[in-house]
């Protein structure tokens, strides 16, 4: 990808809390028939399972993105300057069955070696689905956490991702 650095996956230096929980990311998948959508997560992981890098995201099953992730194989998890909140705030506040929020945002997207992302992000992470499951009530061992999060029993679904390569924009 022109303007950004390869970068294999043992080499990623991240602060996942603060670069998931505080700075928030961009999850960007494409259908078969080419549209793309995003959404703005900021619940999410990375870390080592079955001996590969992995990223896991959380993702309600009211979420458009959600369509998109499951007829995609691979998607993105995109990072930000500061600079781009507004647009993540825009895009996770609007929802893509709403209208065109990728443009209304102002983001541009870009191939990263075949998943979707955006010209304004400083790192892509390229993931690929590995395990996919469904948050389950009774696998709450803290009630309170059901309770608060899950009034409408939305549970999230969860995929845990290889993570298989990363781009980080040049100076
Ligand atoms: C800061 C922030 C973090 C969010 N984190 C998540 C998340 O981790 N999982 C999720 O399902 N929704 C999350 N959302 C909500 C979605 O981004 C939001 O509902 C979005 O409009 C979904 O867009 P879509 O319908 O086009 O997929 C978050 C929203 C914001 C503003």
């Amino acid at each position: 990808m022109e303007g950004y650095t390869a970068l294999s996956p043992e080499k990623l230096h991240a602060d996942p809390i603060k670069a998931i929980g505080s700075d928030w990311m961009l999850i960007t998948a494409k259908k078969k028939d080419g549209t793309i959508n995003t959404m703005t997560a900021s619940w999410g992981g990375m870390g080592v399972l079955w001996n590969r890098p992995v990223a896991f995201v959380f993702i309600r099953p009211q979420r458009y993105t959600l369509e998109f992730t499951e007829e995609a194989e691979d998607f993105s998890l995109s990072f930000f300057e500061e600079s781009c909140r507004p647009a993540l705030t825009l895009c996770g506040r609007k929802s893509g069955r709403e209208g065109d929020k990728i443009a209304e945002a102002g983001l541009i997207s870009a191939d990263f070696e075949g998943v979707p992302s955006f010209l304004q992000a400083k790192r892509v992470l390229k993931v690929k689905k590995l395990y996919k499951d469904v948050l389950k009530p009774e696998g709450f061992l803290d009630p309170s956490i059901d309770e608060k999060n899950y009034p409408a029993k939305d549970y999230h679904i969860v995929y845990i991702c290889q993570i298989l390569k990363g781009f980080e924009k040049e100076a």
